[in-house]
């Protein structure tokens, strides 16, 4: 008798769902990262109760037929790659075919899309519980796509067990959102929680060359995060020694209208660009949460980068700070793998130690440019230059730092316990604590 058998595709679509949709936070990503692909210019993203209750993603994108808004439902089916070849080059952020059929399969599920392009004002609405298909009617609606995900899990006990609080999923879910927001300056992102706006972020219009990049990114990081003292970092290199880069212009970009031609591409193929903000000396963190690392456009968590920015800062971040910064590290498509990890939060480099090498002289050199640019304001201010901001060389071991930190502790604790002995009455006046010692 034959033992195994093959599982239905709703079954499989709950698998896959085990490895795609983890919590609340994995649907926004796979929701909004299919709004950039789809070229998306306003998305808005509203959940409530930290997406157990409701998840809707909004868009304004190209939208889908009534065939590809049933296709889409399918396993595997995807309209960004065709052939195991272009698995090597991705240039969107999706590619799997996976999270709209892994997503129905765990919550109910409703999909009201219209294609930006057709003239008719009727769009297509699929309503699905549980991986099944309900309904699938015409319904009017604007251009472009919107999903609504309600009770996350409700046919998966053990793993909406799992799920933390509203408070803990609404911050994973505000985190991945101003990752994509700094990634997408150009696109305007509106994000409601429970009824309430959190941000209303407009669009912040860029030319392609750096400089104006930049200035979009600083825009947007203002109104994420407040402002914060930060330096800009323009860097190229190729990746084969000899060649130097000149271009202005972005190497390579992910889910945009332009998208570099196959020349282009085959130009620049061992180039590498690196760009973006960082914190200049002094502006630091107790931990990483203020650094944004960039491939290609895709969040990403990589050790190697991570190491490259503690090298690049060297004396000017002191041990135990991470630094501020938002990367976006532009490199041939081909070069980097970005098929590694089930939701794509890791990638792997082909030339890791080169990657590691840039990353590091790129802050060094932005942080060298601040130095010298403020050594000679100060000369023409008739000041000494600025120092390199250096921890004393005691501070330069853990255990030393350590001790620094104690001895610190230890005399800000002096200070309060000499406030302490003063009278109450001696600090309001110290006259008449004089007149009548320690009595008041
Ligand atoms: N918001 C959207 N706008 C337009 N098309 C979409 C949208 N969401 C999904 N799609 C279509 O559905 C397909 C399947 O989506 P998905 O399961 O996320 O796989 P992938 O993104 O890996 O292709 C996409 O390739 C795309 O063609
Ligand atoms: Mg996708």
């Amino acid at each position: 008798m034959n033992r195994i058998r093959l599982l239905s595709e709703q079954v499989a679509n709950q698998i896959a769902a085990g490895e795609v949709v983890e919590r609340p936070a994995s649907v926004v990503k796979e929701l909004v990262e299919n709004s950039l692909d789809a070229d998306a210019k306003k998305i808005t993203i509203e959940i409530g109760a930290g997406g157990r209750s409701l998840i809707r993603v909004t868009d304004d994108g190209t939208g889908m037929s009534r065939d590809d808004a049933l296709l889409c439902l399918e396993r595997h089916a995807t309209s960004k790659i065709q052939r195991a070849e272009d698995l090597a080059s991705i240039v969107t952020l999706g590619f799997r075919g996976e999270a709209v059929p892994s997503i129905a399969s765990v919550s109910r599920f409703i999909l009201t899309t219209r294609e930006r392009e057709s003239t008719s004002p009727e769009g297509t609405q699929i309503i699905i519980n549980g991986g099944t298909i309900a309904e699938v009617k015409a319904a009017g609606s604007a251009p472009g796509t919107s999903i609504e995900v309600r009770q996350l899990f409700y046919n998966l006990p053990a793993r909406r067990k799992f799920l933390r609080t509203e408070e803990t999923e609404a911050a994973h879910i505000q985190h991945y959102l101003t990752l994509a927001a700094l990634a997408f300056p150009e696109v305007a992102f509106t994000f409601v929680k429970d009824g309430r706006n959190v941000w209303q972020l407009p669009a912040v219009k860029s030319e392609r060359v750096i400089s104006s990049r930049i200035g979009a990114l600083r825009e947007r990081l203002r109104a994420l995060l407040g402002d914060e003292k930060l330096l800009p970092v323009n860097f190229s290199a190729s990746l084969d020694e000899d060649n130097s880069v000149s271009e202005e212009t972005d190497i390579f970009e992910t889910a945009s209208p332009e998208k570099p031609s196959a020349s282009e591409i085959s130009n620049l193929k061992s180039q590498i660009r690196i760009w973006g903000l960082i914190g200049s000396p002094g502006v630091s963190r107790a931990t990483r949460e203020s650094q944004f690392v960039f491939v290609n456009r895709r969040p990403v968590e990589n050790r190697g980068i991570n190491y490259a920015l503690i090298e690049g800062y060297h004396n000017s971040l002191m041990k135990g700070r991470y630094p501020v910064c938002c990367l976006f590290l532009e490199i041939d498509p081909a070069a980097v793998d970005v098929n590694i990890h089930p939701a794509k939060r890791e990638v792997k480099f082909h030339r890791e130690f080169e990657i590691r090498k840039f990353t590091a002289q790129a802050v060094r050199e932005a942080l060298l440019a601040f130095h010298s640019e403020s050594s000679t304001e100060s000369k023409r201010w008739g000041e000494r230059p600025r120092e390199p901001i250096r921890l004393p060389a005691a501070c330069d071991s853990r255990a030393n730092l350590r001790k620094h930190r104690a001895m610190n502790e230890h005399l800000v604790a002096g200070h309060a316990m000499t406030r302490s002995r003063v009278p109450s009455c001696a600090r309001k006046n110290p006259a008449d604590a004089a007149r009548s010692g320690r009595r008041c």
